[in-house]
């Protein structure tokens, strides 16, 4: 168990921004609802959030830039999302192409090719991610499956003991979740939220577009998440003429890679996309398919193997 810091807002600003730039997980205020922030060019820390929330899923994250400067860094901006970018700093999210040179966390992004991305008006967010100058993923400060918080005690009930400090800024203004709007390349409404949909409608003079299946609940688990090319065979004891995704200590017999040699689940997330394309690469050039060694059913082993059971999955469903 951590020791949970409960920072004050102004004052404890740089010690925030140290334990973020330590890899620590840290709470902190936006004008929609507390935010669970990593630095979200950190695999590591990046998978500390997914094990802090108990979130069986990896889905893709939302990063928290300063301004858009900070945007153009980290991913291309199509014109339509362009015309959009006037709304920051406020509730709105864009979900953006990743530039090859991101630097992010494959991780955020839950392996796909684009970005959930948005500059935050309040101003403690705004302080700390100034001070920390660098990108902050984060998704709501609560546990999965329970509401999102809008105090430092709602995060604190939920949290404390497993992240290393709350920034204490009072009560968030809005207390809902941001916008997010993706372009695909239609303008595309994925979640209704904190910035009014006919306010964006008029700055684009066109209605938005919903996704195929009509659903705006939980965008990033309708998106077609990143297939590998080659077939892959989970569970598995031990290489049959494939290629070798390991866990724990390991034969070396097949072209390999492992997830953690340590057999530590935190250290498998962080590899998780990464080690995928790369196996992927490895077995199609050598017309090889994939075999998976068994992730525990634990604790980050259980989005591990939800992840892996999707990439194994048929293609076009
Ligand atoms: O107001 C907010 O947006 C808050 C504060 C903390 O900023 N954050 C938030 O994050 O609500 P989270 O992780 O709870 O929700 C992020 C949503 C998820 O539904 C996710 O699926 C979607 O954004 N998302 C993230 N990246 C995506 C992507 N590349 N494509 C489609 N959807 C994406
Ligand atoms: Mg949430």
């Amino acid at each position: 168990m951590l020791k949970t810091e409960i920072l004050p807002a102004t004052t404890g600003i740089p010690r925030a921004a140290q334990l973020l730039a330590d890899g620590q997980l840290v709470a902190f205020p936006t004008e929609t609802v507390y935010g669970l922030g990593a630095d979200a060019r950190n695999d590591h820390a990046v998978a500390g959030i997914f094990e802090a929330k108990s979130r069986p899923q990896f889905n893709p994250l939302i990063v928290h830039v300063h301004d858009l400067t900070a945007v153009e860094k980290i991913a291309e901006i199509p014109t339509a999302a362009r015309a959009l970018t006037v709304f920051w700093p406020s509730p709105l999210t864009l979900v953006l192409p990743r530039r090859v040179d991101s630097g992010l966390s494959d991780l955020v992004s839950a392996g796909l090719e684009t970005v959930a991305i948005r500059i935050p008006e309040h101003p403690i967010a705004r302080a700390l991610l100034a001070r920390f100058n660098g990108p902050i993923a984060a998704p709501s400060a609560n546990p999965s499956g329970k509401i999102s918080p809008t105090t430092a005690d709602h995060v604190n009930e939920g949290l404390s003991g497993r992240i290393a400090a709350i920034l204490d800024g009072g009560a968030c203004e809005i207390g809902l979740e941001s916008t997010i709007i993706g372009f695909t390349p239609k303008p595309t409404l994925l979640r209704a939220g904190g910035t009014p949909i006919e306010m964006i409608e008029k700055t684009l003079g066109q209605k938005l577009a919903l996704p195929d299946n009509g659903n705006i609940t939980a965008p990033g688990q309708l998106k077609s998440h990143y297939a590998p090319n080659a077939k892959l065979r989970l569970n598995a004891k031990k290489p049959e003429n494939e290629a070798w995704l390991g866990f724990g200590a390991d034969i070396h017999e097949a072209p390999s890679l492992n997830l953690s040699p340590s057999g530590n689940l935190r250290e498998a997330a962080a590899n998780l996309f990464a080690h995928l394309r790369k196996i992927d690469q490895i077995a199609t050039n050598q017309s090889l398919n994939i075999a998976v060694a068994p992730i525990p059913m634990h604790g980050l082993g259980i989005a591990i193997n939800d992840r892996l059971k999707r990439a194994a999955a048929p293609r076009n469903t």
